[in-house]
């Protein structure tokens, strides 16, 4: 599809409510250009947790589109977002996914850096040179909760009132002290907004997850059964959670990327946990003290998705790849103490949210094919889709003019 052709405020203005996305959406590359500076370049981004760089000097890269930074453990309470692009000539500093050490060394011609992002050595270079203005750039890196979120624009959206509120919430977790059991990233062949709007939505989930739906609600469950709701809700309270819930303040055009959610409900047939059976897979995370028959949905920023269990934490990034590929990050958090083997069987612990991704994947996938064709024609949301409806508002909110 020509970019040419694309007249992108006009498109996202003409969009009807409630309706499936015109085709250029997925396909055009203006479109997508706008998409990269308009949402992924100013929005929050989940990158890893804090327990996966727990040393001084201690690293991962953090890579979309053309960018990639260093994420390092700078101190105990601190971590840098080091733009990995050398101020030499501009060679990748890092080139691995992790690794560990104080000094980054340039392997083109040796610059070396220190976890500030300082030049700390550069041979050959003449006696008036200055290191001093030669660090590697970074962009801003905020913690929720242990949670590392990054953002890559000049002036990003506070997330203050995320932070607090939500690290609030999420208090008894402790999810700060928490590890990572496992972590994977789900390619698909499809945009990204595809793999978000699906998200968004669960009028799949009884076709295409019968796993997920032996203990999962699918409708919205506050409407469809108030009393198990609130008897869920009073239990939570009990046994050490947070007796707020935070709206969905996704849409808040001014916290543009950086709003925030945490909604409990309650899960059907006995389920205690996310898991084969509904039970436990896990010892009981930071200061909870039972299982209330519940798990609660978490949202950070317009691409970072969660879900809390009493017994551990799984977390969804998504990012895409390109006009017609995207990823799905997930992070399965435990108590911080918990031995793989001993405490948890990883095979059981992960089973729920691997096989529903899998099948995630195909129908997204699916889905993409479909939309490709010279014969789609975008059509209209169920009553069920409203929250992929309010993702697609927000979306155009963000491309119009
Ligand atoms: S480009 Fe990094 S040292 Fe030359
Ligand atoms: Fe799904």
């Amino acid at each position: 599809m020509s970019s040419e052709a694309v007249d992108i405020g006009r498109l996202a203005r003409a969009q009807p409510e409630m309706r499936a996305l015109d085709r250029a959406f997925y396909q055009d590359s203006a479109i997508y250009e706008r998409e990269l500076e308009r949402i992924f370049m100013r929005c929050w981004l989940y990158a890893g947790h804090i327990s996966e760089i727990p040393r001084v000097g201690d690293w991962f890269l953090y890579e979309l589109d053309r960018e990639s930074v260093i994420v390092i453990r700078a101190a105990e309470d601190r971590v840098n977002a080091l733009v990995n692009v050398c101020r030499h000539r501009g060679s990748r500093v890092c080139v691995e996914r992790r690794g560990s050490g104080r000094r980054l060394v340039c392997r083109y011609h040796g610059w070396t850096y220190d976890e500030n992002g300082a030049l700390r050595a550069a041979a050959h270079m003449g006696e008036d040179f200055d290191a001093g203005d030669l660090a590697l750039k970074s962009i801003r890196c905020e913690l929720i909760a242990g949670m590392i979120f990054l953002n890559f624009a000049g002036e990003p959206a506070s997330l203050e009132t995320a932070q607090k509120e939500l690290g609030a919430c999420l208090a008894p977790y402790d999810l700060a002290n928490a590890r990572v059991a496992h972590r994977q990233d789900y390619p698909m062949n499809a945009n990204w907004k595809l793999a978000v709007e699906n998200y968004c939505e669960c009028y799949h989930c009884a076709p295409a997850h019968p796993e997920y739906s032996r203990g999962h609600a699918l409708a919205h469950p506050k409407e469809k059964s108030p009393e198990a709701y609130e008897r869920v809700h009073e239990k939570a309270v009990a046994c050490g959670l947070s007796p707020r819930q935070l709206d969905r303040k996704y849409l808040d055009a001014p916290a543009f990327g950086a709003g925030f959610g945490y909604y409990r409900y309650p899960m059907i047939r006995g389920h205690l946990t996310g898991s084969r059976d509904g039970q436990p897979v896990a010892p009981l995370m930071g200061e909870i003290s039972d299982y209330f028959g519940g798990c609660t949905d978490l949202d950070i920023g317009p691409v970072t998705f969660g879900l809390a269990y009493p017994d551990y934490v799984v977390l969804y990034a998504f990012k895409p790849l390109g006009r017609d590929r995207s990823n799905c990050d997930i992070t399965w958090l435990v108590r911080g103490d918990a031995e793989e083997g001993k405490d948890y069987d990883l095979r059981e612990l992960t089973w729920l949210w691997d096989v529903t991704t899998e099948a995630d994947k195909r129908i997204i996938e699916h889905n993409a094919r479909g939309v490709a064709s010279r014969f789609y024609e975008p059509g209209p949301l169920s009553q069920m889709e409203y929250y992929s409806a309010a993702f697609l508002r927000w979306y155009l909110e963000a491309m119009k003019d």
